[in-house]
């Protein structure tokens, strides 16, 4: 809960609401803003990838032809001829759609998330998670009064091994068992992608113990070197798969559009849930999505974020190896938008940031990716949104810190 709540007031806020956690660090990043700051702290896409021609005239278009629906309340699921586009794109890029399957437009992936908290988690119930994960999406579980149980992700993504013991040692100490969570391609914050052999584990597991699996998946449509991986969507047999998407990385965030893919009866409780959120996400956004999936922009705009985005990972990379010292390791992601650093152990990232922040450089500190806790030295590092000059620039200044730190410089 916001700790600036004043004592006095406390008594009208619902248990609830205490369960919600502010971020700490997202109020030290605050003192960032208006000063000259090299951020790897963010998630952001580059806005060179944004379609911005193109997409004033869809709009324009959409507006004056199509005004009287596109800015028109519209039904909960989301624009029923956009949900067809949908599945035609999905079904396009290798995720499968089942004969049982529907999907519900959501305000981002993050609003699915959300959802999906509300209509299956109980207080107490156990959530899968890999360490590291995505932190919104334990906040978004968090609020539903969720138990994490984690495995940690190495260079083939979730130890599904070390998952299969977590799940067995859930049953004997007999908790209610309810999900896997997982970002299988790209991973945020560790950009590890999960191997076939995993994926395929994975789903073993869920099916022997009948878990849900939850897939979220922003990054694959754009990895930046060829990978052979199916959607878990798509190697999954009996529907336990909740497939969740989204336009942000590969349109627009600023759109919010997002989707879950999945069995009806998921679908239909999604939708009466999310009635009470917000009746439905923008009429007018998902006009503008359909007709940028029909006239092929997002395509362009994948490729176009694949060759960017594939040389600022580089110099990322290059720079680790040439300013970082020896003792600190980093993955190296096919695609997404992070790389994730380990340090040597007793350097405390988070201890750490004031100081970056003093040098002009920000990250993120990997600890609150943790739901199990550890994970004090490492950091994530974004390398979507700086230019290459600051990439360089950036980390050449946390290497100086670092080997500060464990005394070398
Ligand atoms: C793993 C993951 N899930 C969900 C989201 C939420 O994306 P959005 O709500 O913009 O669709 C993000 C955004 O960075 C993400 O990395």
């Amino acid at each position: 809960m916001p700790g600036s709540v004043n004592p006095r007031v406390q008594r009208f806020l619902a248990e609830r609401t205490k369960l919600f956690k502010a971020s700490e660090i997202r109020e030290l990043l605050k003192l960032t803003e208006g000063r000259e700051i090299i951020s790897f702290a963010g998630g952001l896409p580059d806005p060179e990838t944004f379609p911005r021609e193109e997409l004033a005239e869809v709009a324009r278009e959409v507006i004056l032809e199509r005004g009287r629906e596109a800015l028109q309340y519209s039904p909960t699921p989301g624009v029923t001829e956009f949900r067809r586009v949908l599945k035609d794109f999905l079904r396009g890029n290798g995720v499968a759609v089942n004969p049982d399957d529907d999907v519900i437009i959501t305000t981002g992936s993050q609003e699915a998330l959300y959802l999906i908290g509300k209509i299956f988690i109980d207080p107490g119930d156990v959530v899968f998670v890999e360490a590291p994960t995505y932190l919104a999406a334990l906040n978004a579980f968090r609020q539903f009064g969720a138990r994490f149980m984690s495995a940690p992700v190495d260079e083939d993504g979730m130890k599904t091994d070390v998952l299969e013991e977590r799940v067995k040692e859930a049953e004997r100490e007999g908790l209610r068992l309810k999900m896997i969570y997982t970002i299988p391609t790209s991973q945020n914050p560790s950009g590890v992608t999960m191997s076939m052999e995993r994926r395929k584990h994975l789903l073993e597991i869920a099916e022997a113990h009948d878990l849900i699996v939850v897939e979220d998946d922003p990054y694959s449509f754009f990895t930046f070197e060829e990978v052979d991986v199916k959607p878990l969507k798509t190697l999954d047999k009996s529907g336990r798969v909740i497939y969740l998407g989204t336009l942000s990385k590969i349109l627009s965030p600023g759109l919010r559009i997002g989707w879950a893919l999945a069995e009806n009866w998921v679908v239909t409780s999604m939708e009466l849930a999310k009635q009470s959120v917000d009746l439905h996400s923008s009429t007018l956004s998902q006009y503008i999505a359909m007709e940028a999936i029909r006239r092929g922009l997002v395509d362009k705009t994948v490729e176009k974020a694949r060759k960017i985005y594939r040389v600022k990972r580089d110099a990322m990379l290059e720079s680790l190896e040439d300013y970082f010292p020896q003792g600190c390791s980093w993955t190296k992601p096919v695609g997404g938008l992070f790389i994730f650093a380990y340090l040597p152990e007793g350097i405390d990232t988070k201890a750490m940031l004031p100081e970056a922040l003093e040098r002009g450089v920000a990250y993120v500190p990997g600890a609150s990716f943790f739901a199990e806790g550890g994970g004090e030295n490492t950091m994530r590092l974004n390398f979507s949104y700086p230019s290459v000059t600051q990439i360089r620039e950036g980390i050449r200044r946390l290497g100086l810190l670092i080997k500060e730190k464990i005394g070398e410089a």
